[in-house]
């Protein structure tokens, strides 16, 4: 009798405990069946961060998937308090656009340790062995598209010149600021060798022309500072700025030395994001031209790649050996950039529905 008791005491344990499990699951509340993923951006201060943003949780969430979306401020540590609040709030996959590339390795060891698979947004995170995808728009694409568009801008291909450049770099903790650079400079350095693009402050190396934190201050002081050492009798005619930022500080300068006016015209300048201010400046002629990344595109991209996680089949990537974060290779996804100037950017912009002709009235 007393074995039969101790017989039923074990079946009655084994089925509770089945149970228990069985109901736990179904109610979808361990973080086993969590959905949670987390979308981590470094700032809202500019204008193409919250629109990654919010296009990424409205898709995730049409996909069926919860989201926590945060952002940090540019501020390092802030970003890092954000991830760990989201690995401890059971995240599966977390999203990240960071700040600084190489401050993330410790957070990502603890979301390795829960299982969490880590995407770079935009940005590669290096220095670590957790970053297990990166997609983004072909970063080195972005600079050469820029390179590009001042070769034919100017007629430098048809033997014209010699014209005054000045180069400008993104921020030295940005690994995309040296793809850009890359890209562009491997176009325009062979007018520089030739002659036919002269910059006359001699600074094109990225620790010379780049602006901490892609900040539009930084780039109009040092753009002063230019026009002040170099320009007092000469015209500046091309300006590589790799991004939309840095081009408003740089039109800011311009514009209080004088430059829009018909014997001295804005000189050819480049940028990236489209951000609508500088569509404004593209339509007024203060920008040449801007990088388009859609980022309908990209958020897209990157729900197909946390869906294939989720359902654990094979995660879309078109390339596996240009990003190297001095770790391993990060199988990537790129995404294909365009440009965007006065004579596109209503069928480029308005007429694919990303903006309204409302915003540029
Ligand atoms: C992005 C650019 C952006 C810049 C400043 C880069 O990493 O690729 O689109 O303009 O950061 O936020």
């Amino acid at each position: 009798m007393k074995r039969f008791g101790s017989w039923l005491l074990v079946l009655i344990l084994l089925v509770s405990m089945l149970t228990f499990t069985g109901c736990t699951q179904q109610a979808g509340t361990t973080p086993k069946d969590s959905k949670l993923i987390g979308v981590a951006m470094p700032t809202k201060s500019l204008q193409r961060w919250n629109q990654d943003g919010d296009n990424m949780k409205k898709m995730l969430e049409e996909a069926g998937f919860e989201v926590i979306l945060e952002y940090a401020d540019n501020k390092v540590e802030q970003q890092v308090t954000q991830v760990e609040n989201m690995i401890t709030k059971g995240c599966k996959v977390i999203v990240i656009a960071s700040i600084d590339g190489t401050a993330l390795k410790g957070v990502l060891a603890d979301a390795a340790k829960e299982n969490i698979k880590i995407i770079a947004y935009d940005r590669l995170i290096l220095d670590s062995p957790n970053v297990d995808y990166y997609a983004t728009f072909d970063n080195y694409l972005v600079g050469k598209i820029q390179g590009d568009y001042i070769v034919k801008a100017l007629g430098l291909n048809s033997g014209k010149g010699p014209f005054n450049l000045e180069v400008f770099g993104g921020s030295p903790d940005d690994n995309n600021a040296f793809f850009f650079n890359k890209g562009a400079m491997d176009v325009l350095q062979p007018y520089i060798d030739n002659g036919k693009l002269v910059v006359n402050s001699g600074q094109v190396k990225m620790e010379q022309v780049a602006i901490q934190g892609w900040k539009s201050e930084g780039a109009q002081a040092r753009m002063d500072n230019l026009l002040t050492a170099n320009y007092a009798d000469k015209k500046i005619d091309v300006v590589l700025s790799p991004n939309d930022s840095l081009a408003q500080g740089i039109v800011a300068s311009l514009r209080a030395a004088g430059y829009g006016s018909a014997d001295k015209p804005f000189p050819v300048l480049t940028g990236q994001d489209c951000d609508v201010t500088n569509v404004k400046m593209l339509i007024d002629g203060e920008q040449s031209m801007s990088i388009f990344k859609d980022t309908r595109t990209l958020a897209a991209q990157v729900v197909e790649m946390v869906a294939a996680i989720m359902n654990g089949t094979e995660v879309p990537v078109n390339d596996t050996s240009t990003y190297n974060n001095n770790v391993k290779d990060v199988p990537s996804y790129l995404c294909e950039p365009v440009f965007a100037d006065k004579d596109n950017y209503k069928k480029l912009l308005i007429d694919s529905g990303y903006y309204t002709a409302e915003q540029f009235r």
